[in-house]
């Protein structure tokens, strides 16, 4: 048995995913070294690898199997504990059970020092408080000055091509308290940005008894409904319910400088309220990533999105209305099963009606155990491309027309890392900005817009 008390003890983590993973990493890194642990960037000086899993599209799940051998070398010949976590689908279990000494899902991160006595055989739950839930560690944040704060975890969409409710369950929102209690203690320590993660922020408190949101009248879009739907959300009491406008407006009257992004919201819970909190409250940044998936109501239905193509423009058209310099951004998937040509038309038209300013357009991926898994996987690879690069041609201008638009005018940007002498940030709105000059990492800065390109704007210090 290894000791762990020798002062070697080492951790390298490879972390997959979105930001939600990001954070989740940064709670399991500060678990660690609370266990005597120290980080290295070195993979083969580790003692111990932990994967932090994302199962949304079949390739960082192929990344993982690809480093197997790897890792079967090193634990030979170093004996080397390799740890699983994160987003893994029922599916891919039994295989990553080969490769991993340990696989615990991040809900039950409470559980890794028992996991680790039982392999290192030393008392490491001594200095640990049970965990009542995950987000109660507090992290090692990546950055000084740029922070990723968890509100809720899981989702109860179930969109049918989706892991997410899979691989992490219900949707639960965190007491607002601790939410409050985090984002004071950054704001107090220097944190200029401040980002809210959830699957679906607008949902945010929909859990806590007494909270309801206000929306406009809908049609509802449902796959199947007797086959998959909305999960049935758990009311449960809570010492201070409130929704997502008002978590916005509480963190917002926080004193100190600092700014607000969350992700993501979902286009079916979008309230008016939550527009208006956006557009009056001067914290909170005009980043609204809206995801829409398909422009087409048929594919949209076949994804149990929920909402129509028409609510969905109905919202982004109030955004701009109330927030005339909102930067918008939006998830799609091209190539969905069933995605007929017209149906992908409709999309682009969307695109160029909707003018983004950023796009994460992804090439659809069957995730076994979804619903869509079950559907035919129709549309040829190289079409997927082919309207994949579409979508992209449509956005490299629409994003370039917002971009020049700006030239001359002044704004205030957040440099998040200087690199060959080019400070790079984003403007409060989260528009990329590049200037040269000295290392301005981690300082607000007051800026003129001098020239664009697609993907940023080039600017000068005021
Ligand atoms: N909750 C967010 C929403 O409602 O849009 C999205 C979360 S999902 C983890 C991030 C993005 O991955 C999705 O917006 C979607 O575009 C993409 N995605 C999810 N499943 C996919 C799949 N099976 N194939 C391709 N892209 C997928
Ligand atoms: Fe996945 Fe849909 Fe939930 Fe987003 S809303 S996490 S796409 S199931
Ligand atoms: Fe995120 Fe991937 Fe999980 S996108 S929520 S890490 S499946």
């Amino acid at each position: 048995m290894t000791s762990l008390t020798t002062p070697e003890k080492k951790y390298f983590l490879h972390v997959y995913g979105c930001q939600m993973n990001v954070s989740d990493a940064e709670r399991l890194g500060a678990l660690l070294e609370r266990l005597g642990f120290t980080k290295t960037e070195v993979e083969q000086d580790a003692s111990l690898i932990g994967v932090v899993a994302c199962s949304v599209r079949q390739a960082p799940i192929d990344r993982i199997y690809g480093q197997a051998n790897k890792w079967e070398a090193l634990k030979r010949d170093r004996g080397t504990l390799t740890l699983l976590s994160g987003c893994v689908l029922d599916h891919d279990k039994p295989n990553m059970g080969k490769i991993f000494d340990l696989m615990f899902p991040i809900k039950e991160l409470g559980r890794l020092p028992g996991l680790l006595e039982e392999h290192f055989g030393n008392d490491l739950t001594a200095n640990v408080p049970s965990l009542e839930e995950y987000f109660d560690v507090t992290p090692n944040y990546d950055s000084s000055f740029r922070a990723y704060v968890p509100i809720s975890s899981g989702c109860n969409k179930f969109c049918t091509y989706c892991a997410v409710p899979y691989t992490r369950g219900g949707e639960i929102s965190r007491a607002p308290e601790k939410i409050l209690a985090e984002i004071r203690h950054l704001a107090e320590h220097g944190y200029k940005e401040i980002t809210l993660l959830g699957q679906n922020v607008n949902s945010y408190g929909l859990d806590f008894e007494g909270v309801a949101l206000n929306l406009p009248k809908r049609k509802v879009l449902k796959y199947k409904p007797n086959i998959v739907g909305e999960l049935e959300v758990q009311k449960r009491p809570t010492d201070h319910p409130m929704g997502f406008a008002q978590l916005l407006r509480e963190i917002d009257a926080i004193p100190d400088d600092f700014w607000i992004r969350f992700v993501s919201s979902h286009p079916y819970d979008m309230s008016d309220e939550l527009i208006e909190s956006v557009a009056t409250h001067d914290k909170l940044t005009h980043y609204i990533h809206l995801p829409v998936q398909s422009g087409s109501n048929e594919t949209l239905k076949r994804m149990n999105r929920l909402y129509t193509i028409e609510h969905y423009r109905d919202r982004l058209a109030a955004v701009r209305a109330a927030i005339p310099d909102a930067y918008m951004t939006t998830d799609i998937i091209v190539g969905f099963p069933g995605e007929t040509e017209a149906d992908f038309n409709a999309t682009r038209q969307l695109m160029e009606d909707m003018e983004y300013d950023m796009a994460y357009i992804a090439q659809y991926s069957p995730r076994q155990g979804t619903v869509s898994a079950r559907m035919r996987d129709d549309v040829p690879t190289e079409e997927k491309e082919r309207r994949d690069k579409e979508l992209n041609r449509i956005l490299a201008s629409t994003a370039l027309k917002h971009n020049k638009a700006l030239i001359d005018t002044a704004d205030r940007m957040l440099v998040e890392e200087y690199r060959k002498g080019v400070n790079i940030g984003r403007l409060k709105n989260g528009r990329k900005s590049h200037f040269r000059g000295g290392d301005r990492t981690g300082q607000f800065t007051d800026v003129r817009v001098i020239d664009a390109t697609p993907w940023h704007v080039v600017v000068e210090p005021l």
